[in-house]
């Protein structure tokens, strides 16, 4: 049975959430669910924002149809072509041949690459066309690697809604409301919305800067993305994370303590260092990186200023769930931090140098005290210079 959700006057929200899968993307573990949003407005034309996953094609199409209540469909606007927004898109247009697709040139040529569609009905839009409806009037921003180089956003001038294609988006299933001012964002959303912006979007932090500073000189009332909730209050509150977050810049003042450990030794380090962080009165966090799932660390990394790293030696390298820690943020572009090292190896630790060597190739890090090394165990001395080196930090978050 169809449910659709009216978002704004003539606005409804057709997609649907999927509570049944494990990894988004085959990556991302999403406990929460995800949802594949799509919006149809009823205007002198239709017109139809973007198809959903094929979890909940079947719902959306019932959505579609009901919503339309027997008119015709006009248009279907297509802001992005990855899968989980466009494999029902062949589906949508054998249902609704007349409708006029609407995308970027790259988005058309998209069209054909996934799809067998020859590409007739199709109306390509750049950055600065407008679409009208009748009431409504719509122009196009291009938004090209973010976090696709397709992508557009289009912008209701006559509501202010700004429909964002994946920005804004986070993971977690709608419940009930589809929007973010009734639910409790920070409490059950931001942590999500963290770890979608980090792993998803935030490589090309330069594309999404590009495209705020094109959103800076709209009057924006609604943000319609295509995951997560609708936007409609607080907008400056997630516009400024946005901002943070695309500029690598912390969110939050703070030392986050990232430990590898074989035996158990390394971990008590990890552990002296972080309590000797948290009793000078400087918030700090600790994370096993062979327990933690990958995508929460990266997101937990970028939110906090200060990072230690904390290693094993393992086959004379970095213990392996660390390295590939390490190479996963400088995939997402990881920069502007201090950072403080500490390594351990029973007979030859090597884990500090070759972290360090990594951590040189990034832009903007800058280490705090000197690197701790362990053989084996923690002694007497060692735990002093982990004190050390925690007040060192602490001093540097407190600043
Ligand atoms: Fe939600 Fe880039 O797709």
């Amino acid at each position: 049975m169809y449910n659709i959700i009216p978002v704004l006057q003539d606005l409804y929200y057709v997609g649907g959430s999927d509570r049944r899968l494990s990894l988004f993307e085959n990556v991302y573990p999403v406990p929460r669910g995800v949802s594949y949003n799509s919006y149809l407005l009823l205007d002198e034309k239709t017109a139809l924002f973007d198809t959903v996953d094929p979890a909940v094609s079947d719902l959306y199409l019932e959505n579609v149809a009901a919503a339309l209540g027997g008119r015709k469909l006009d248009y279907l606007v297509v802001h992005h072509m990855e899968p989980d927004h466009s494999a029902t898109f062949l589906r949508l247009v054998e249902s609704y041949p007349e409708a006029v697709v609407v995308t970027s040139a790259k988005g058309a040529q998209m069209m054909k690459n996934f799809f067998p569609f020859e590409g007739k009905n199709v109306l390509t839009v750049k950055e600065g066309d407008v679409l009208s409806t009748g009431k409504h009037s719509f122009t196009f921003l291009a938004a090209p690697m973010v976090h696709w180089p397709e992508v557009l956003f289009s912008f209701d001038t006559s509501t202010g809604t700004l429909f964002s294609a994946d920005a804004f988006g986070t993971f977690g299933a709608l419940g009930g409301s589809v929007f973010a001012d009734e639910v409790n964002f920070r409490e059950e959303f931001l942590s999500d919305a963290r770890r979608y912006y980090f792993n998803i979007v935030g490589k090309y932090g330069a594309q999404v800067q590009s495209v705020l500073k094109k959103a800076a000189g709209l009057e924006i009332k609604t943000i319609c993305p295509l995951h997560g909730p609708v936007w409609r209050k607080d907008l400056a509150w997630y516009l400024h994370l946005y901002d943070l977050w695309s500029k690598y810049e912390p969110e939050e003042r703070g030392a986050v303590v990232f430990y590898g450990t074989i035996h158990g030794h390394t971990a008590n380090a990890a552990e002296i260092l972080a309590a000797s962080v948290a009793q000078r009165g400087a918030p700090v966090k600790v994370y096993d990186v062979a327990q933690t799932e990958l995508s929460l660390l990266v997101a937990e990394a970028f939110r906090y200023s200060h990072v230690a790293f904390v290693s094993a030696t393992y086959n004379n390298g970095i213990f392996l769930p660390m390295e590939q820690f390490l190479h996963d943020l400088a995939e997402h572009n990881y920069c502007g931090r201090k950072y403080a090292l500490v390594e351990n190896g029973s007979w030859s630790p090597q884990a500090g140098a070759l972290m360090k060597e990594l951590i040189s190739r990034w832009r903007g890090m800058t280490q705090i005290g000197e690197k701790v090394t362990l053989l084996s165990s923690v002694k007497e001395e060692q735990a002093e210079l982990l004190r050390t080196l925690g007040a060192q930090l602490a001093a540097d978050i407190l600043a």
